[in-house]
């Protein structure tokens, strides 16, 4: 397998090449990695049919490699310019259009990604507010609509005056980019997701249920039934739902 790390950071020693490195790093042969440092690559965007050069060759070492390993630091709360401009010029590569200008995944298909970003924000804070989740929405977003799947997505904090990786982080790079030596599985994890919400359903609704029942709003009567009718039908109604804006609504835009 052929592992590409893809570098959007202003700077190509900082905190997030560091992690990108370390990654990269824990993969052994005869898996091979390579490396884009974005900064190096200047790419504009395709004029109709007069294609960038540089962009093909981005576009080329992107279909060689199964897995792609996107680092970009977080600026200003969203994904730093570089990445995101990567991406908006790569768009018209990344996915097909129908004649309504929709878009569909085409050849980057069941290709897998890993993320990661970081920032100057302390890990509390970030957990709290959120400062790194618009970088890793436009990832997937960009991702999903080519139809390339998520394996995992590793966060660094408190990077101001950072020298090397804590030691924390840098176990945690090191395990994830040992599991890309391993065959990706080729579909994601949909199926896994539902069955987990149908449990968290259950749980919930015996939750509630119960509560409502030690409380006395309501009677004892029938309750494991009443309990089983409600879990199947709010499941089917969520997973309906749930199945409309994750996919149908997408597949639209
Ligand atoms: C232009 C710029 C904007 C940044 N904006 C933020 C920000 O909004 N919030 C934050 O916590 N860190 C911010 N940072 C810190 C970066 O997310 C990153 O952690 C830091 O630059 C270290 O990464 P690097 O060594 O790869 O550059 C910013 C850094 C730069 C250079």
């Amino acid at each position: 397998m052929k592992i590409l790390g893809i570098l959007g950071s202003h700077r190509n020693d900082g905190a997030t090449d560091m992690m990108l490195e370390t990654v990269l790093s824990a993969v052994k042969a005869p898996n091979t990695t390579d490396m884009i440092y974005l900064e190096d690559y200047p790419f504009k965007p395709d004029q109709g049919d007069r294609k960038d050069p540089v962009l093909d060759k981005l576009e080329a070492k992107l279909l060689e490699s199964d897995v792609w390993v996107i680092a970009a630091p977080t600026y200003w709360g969203g994904l730093a310019g570089k990445m995101k401009d990567f991406f908006d010029c790569m768009r018209q590569r990344l996915v097909r259009f129908d004649h309504d200008g929709g878009t569909h995944p085409d050849r980057f298909k069941n290709k897998h990604y890993l993320s990661i970003t970081d920032c100057y924000t302390g890990t509390f804070e970030n957990w709290v507010t959120g400062v790194t989740d618009q970088s890793f929405r436009t990832i997937d977003k960009v991702m999903s609509a080519a139809g390339v799947i998520k394996i995992h997505e590793l966060v660094l904090t408190n990077t101001w005056g950072m020298k090397a990786l804590p030691e924390n982080k840098k176990q945690a790079c090191l395990k994830w980019g040992a599991r890309l030596n391993t065959e990706q599985k080729r579909d994601d994890s949909t199926l896994k997701r539902y069955i987990e919400l149908f449990f968290m359903v259950a749980v919930m609704a015996l939750l509630t249920m119960g509560i409502q029942v030690g409380l006395r709003l309501v009677s004892t009567a029938d309750f494991w039934w009443r309990y089983a009718s409600f879990v199947l039908i709010f499941y089917v109604l969520l997973g309906c739902i749930l199945h409309f804006f994750t996919v149908v609504k997408h597949r639209r835009r």
